[in-house]
């Protein structure tokens, strides 16, 4: 029987109520990581938590990137029953501590010195007005490509590092009777390619397009290359790709039936889960034309005020998520890489102590960009304006240059 089990059996014994030791010893925690790989790293929490005498209550919610979570989160909200924590990403995090409904982590973040760990571009989404109001649990980056190493020896043995050498290893690819690139069309998977797409074209231009939405840059020649490029990986998927989830995609390159993935580094967990090693069974690099920079996304777990002050389970998953022993447990397992700077990359493999010194690298270089496709570069409506665009496009509804013009608008008039 689970501590939590046992805790309630004795409270009830007691005449105490199953809810009081519910609240008191429990967090209902709602979060979207239901592949194997993701499962796998949560495992690590819920374990952590359970040693702490605190029990979970799952509450998944199946898509990936997250929109059906908030969803149903906003659902859960507004009827007076928010869940303990919640799985966030940047601007979603701060457009609910905008409605004042996060509860503060002060007392855990001051006495921890969270301030102190914690990259600034973090940082400006787990605070609001001075208080932390939610954990972040890792760092994960969307400019990677997942690439089969045998399907790449196959195709010559040298992993692309420009748009032209991509082209002529999934060309190779093709010739060989696999599909070059495993997809699944979905919106905003379609939209984490276009960020690393957007990237390849510069640090300035994503920096303008995305960050600064200059309506100049979104319709620019520039942006109608981009969604060219879109069209030619478009190319390159099969023709099952329409829908598909994230991690079966992945399973297309694992199996061997496809030669790369171009996915944020939470694919990396999929290899692992299925025995795959970095540099034996798969490559890892930089979506071509992007090494030296990287567009972030950060899991933050952020605490609903429940009402009755604060919740000891709260600031208990808090104190347990910031830990660097199970910041680094839990990263190895995810494909992220640890929330906090004093981690050392000791137990990450090739990959993720890449993804470490790639992160350190742009941060410092000042080429460390928010990821648009996973609520890091612009609030939800302009992020969601950006999918209808994208995957519009790339499922053959416009031109490049009608959605360049497109893009344009339509962020318009949401801002
Ligand atoms: C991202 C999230 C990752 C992973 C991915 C696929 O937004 O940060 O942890 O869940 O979506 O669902």
């Amino acid at each position: 029987m689970k501590k939590t089990g046992i805790a309630k059996s004795i409270a009830l014994a007691l005449g105490l109520s199953a809810a009081s030791v519910a609240q008191a010893a429990d967090v209902e925690v709602l979060h979207w990581w239901t592949s194997g790989g993701e499962a796998a790293a949560l495992d690590v929490l819920k374990q952590d938590l359970e040693t702490q005498g605190v029990g979970w209550k799952d509450m998944p919610v199946a898509g990936g990137g997250g929109e059906a979570a908030m969803t149903t989160l906003r659902a859960r909200v507004t009827a007076g029953n928010a869940p303990t924590a919640v799985q966030m990403l940047g601007f979603d995090i701060s457009d609910w501590a905008n409605e004042g409904a996060l509860g503060n982590l002060n007392a855990v973040a001051s006495e921890e010195n969270w301030d102190s760990v914690v990259p600034t571009a973090l940082q400006a989404f787990a605070k609001h007005d001075g208080n932390w109001i939610s954990a972040p649990v890792n760092v994960h980056s969307t400019n990677w490509v997942w690439i089969s190493k045998s399907a790449l020896d196959a195709a010559g043995g040298k992993a692309p590092t420009t748009w032209e050498e991509l082209v002529a290893v999934m060309d190779a690819m093709q010739a060989n009777g696999i599909t070059p690139l495993a997809h699944g069309g979905q919106a905003w998977q379609d939209a984490t390619v276009f960020d690393a797409v957007v990237l390849s074209m510069g640090n300035d231009f994503y920096q303008q397009s995305m960050i600064d939405l200059d309506p100049a840059a979104l319709s620019s020649d520039t942006m109608v290359e981009v969604f060219n490029r879109m069209a030619k990986l478009r190319s390159y998927v099969d023709d099952n790709f329409s829908g598909r989830d994230w991690n079966l995609a992945s399973a297309m390159v694992i199996e061997g039936k496809a030669g790369m993935q171009m996915m944020g580094d939470w694919a990396k967990g999929e290899f692992l889960k299925a025995g795959q090693t970095p540099g034996e069974d798969f490559v890892c690099i930089r979506f071509p034309g992007t090494q030296g920079s990287v567009t972030f996304n950060s899991d933050q777990f952020a605490m609903f005020g429940q009402g009755d002050g604060e919740n000891d389970a709260q600031l208990k998953m808090a104190a347990s998520i910031m830990n660097p022993v199970f910041q680094s447990a839990f990263n190895v397992v995810k494909g992220s890489v640890p929330a906090r700077t004093d981690v050392p990359n000791t137990d990450f493999d090739d990959c993720g102590k890449k993804g470490m010194a790639d992160l350190a690298e742009a941060n410092d270089a000042g080429s460390l960009f928010g990821s648009m496709a996973h609520g890091h570069a612009a609030p939800a409506a302009v992020k969601n304006a950006v999918y209808d665009v994208v995957t519009q496009h790339f499922n053959g509804d416009m031109s490049s240059e009608e959605a360049a013009e497109e893009l344009a608008n339509s962020i318009e008039a949401v801002m």
